[in-house]
């Protein structure tokens, strides 16, 4: 294999997404015990559904006959089964009846791949395995998500770009000020600053050198072996009622090639009566404001070429964003080699 080639198949992984990693793929509301889901994770599609004893079980959407979507079929008794010909597969991945033809020889045979699922914070993650982590390791979620201090609203979005986008933009508070300066709570602090990057435990921080805590001024993106997340600060304009800011936790799934589903926590940290003021608060109020910001990223990253990273000019501001992408380019590395180890073993 030549250095040219091990390189694409690198820049070919973080376009994808990594393997290795535990996803975001759906709300848990969205699986249920009646219907299955249908999803794509890294291009691959995949269906989910409840299996009535407590379990969510994920596995390739594809039926073991002719290939139709398990998830255009229905749930009995916690298998799925086929809406072509009827075909019945557990959630392992195993044929376990093919009623319409009697003793048929798939009957037993595990055909597909079946995938980890593990819930949280009203949300369904799935693994996705890689060569130097087969078994999944536990999905670290940040500390607001398993503190009983916190509580918050689960928003997710689909947008038309590819993920790396979405970290991009996510490692780039300098365009609060800019892209939502017409928002409610961005509209703050000024419009010129310095970056500055400090290494954190499990990540970095990225924040503007001038000013903290007046607008969307910094994030911190924790990078663990089996998942990635960031989080950052909007202020509460004292118009938006008491209370200190809001932070916003943010997981990006790799849909496809051009495709992202961004999942973003809303939380705070209050309880008792404030707690229950400020769930009310935010569904009356606040959901449609913070919506109108999100938007505005969507637009702006659905307008950008796919490969503008091939003419781009970063300049000092752009730190987050080399970071995170040398921090994806390593992770891919270290996937292909490997990868290619293994095949090389196998040989
Ligand atoms: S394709 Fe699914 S049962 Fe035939
Ligand atoms: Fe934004």
């Amino acid at each position: 294999m030549t250095t040219i080639d091990k390189k694409s198949l690198i820049e070919e992984r973080v376009n994808t997404g990594l393997l290795g990693q535990w996803y975001p793929v759906a709300k848990s509301v969205e699986v249920k015990t009646s219907r299955p889901y249908g999803a794509k994770v890294l291009g691959q599609k995949v269906v989910l559904w409840r299996d009535g004893a407590d379990n969510i079980r994920c596995i390739e959407d594809f039926c073991p006959h002719r290939g139709a979507p398990l998830s255009y079929g229905e749930v009995h008794e916690g298998n799925i089964g086929c809406r072509y010909h009827g075909v019945i597969v557990d959630g392992d991945g195993v044929v376990v009846r093919v009623p319409a033809m009697p003793d048929c020889a798939l009957e037993g045979r595990k055909a597909l791949k079946s995938f980890e699922v593990t819930e949280s914070n009203d949300c369904v993650f799935v693994y996705i395995p890689s060569v130097e982590r087969p078994e999944a390791p536990e999905l670290m979620l940040p500390k607001e998500m398993v503190s009983e201090d916190w509580t918050g609203f689960l928003c997710t979005s689909v947008w038309e770009s590819n993920y790396r986008y979405a970290l991009d933009n996510l490692a780039d508070p300098m365009h609060g000020c800019y892209l939502h300066s017409e928002s409610f709570t961005l509209a703050f602090g000024s419009k010129q600053d310095l970056m500055k990057l400090d290494k954190t435990e499990n990540g970095f921080r990225i924040e503007r050198v001038g000013q903290v805590g007046e607008n969307f001024d910094w994030t911190e993106f924790e990078v663990h072996p089996g998942d990635m997340f960031c989080y950052l600060d909007i202020p509460y304009p004292p118009a938006a009622g008491p209370g200190g800011f809001m932070r916003i936790i943010g997981f990006v799934l790799p849909v496809d090639d051009t495709t992202c589903k961004v999942f973003f926590w809303r939380m705070r940290e209050v309880s008792g009566v404030a707690r229950d003021s400020w769930r009310f608060l935010y569904r009356a109020h606040l959901e449609e404001r913070h919506w109108n910001v999100l938007e505005q990223d969507r637009v702006m990253l659905e307008g950008m070429p796919d490969d503008a990273r091939k003419r781009e000019m970063l300049y000092q501001h752009d730190l987050g964003v080399s970071r995170i992408r040398q921090i994806l380019t390593r992770a891919a590395k270290s996937q292909i080699e490997a990868e290619l180890a293994q095949t090389e073993a196998a040989e």
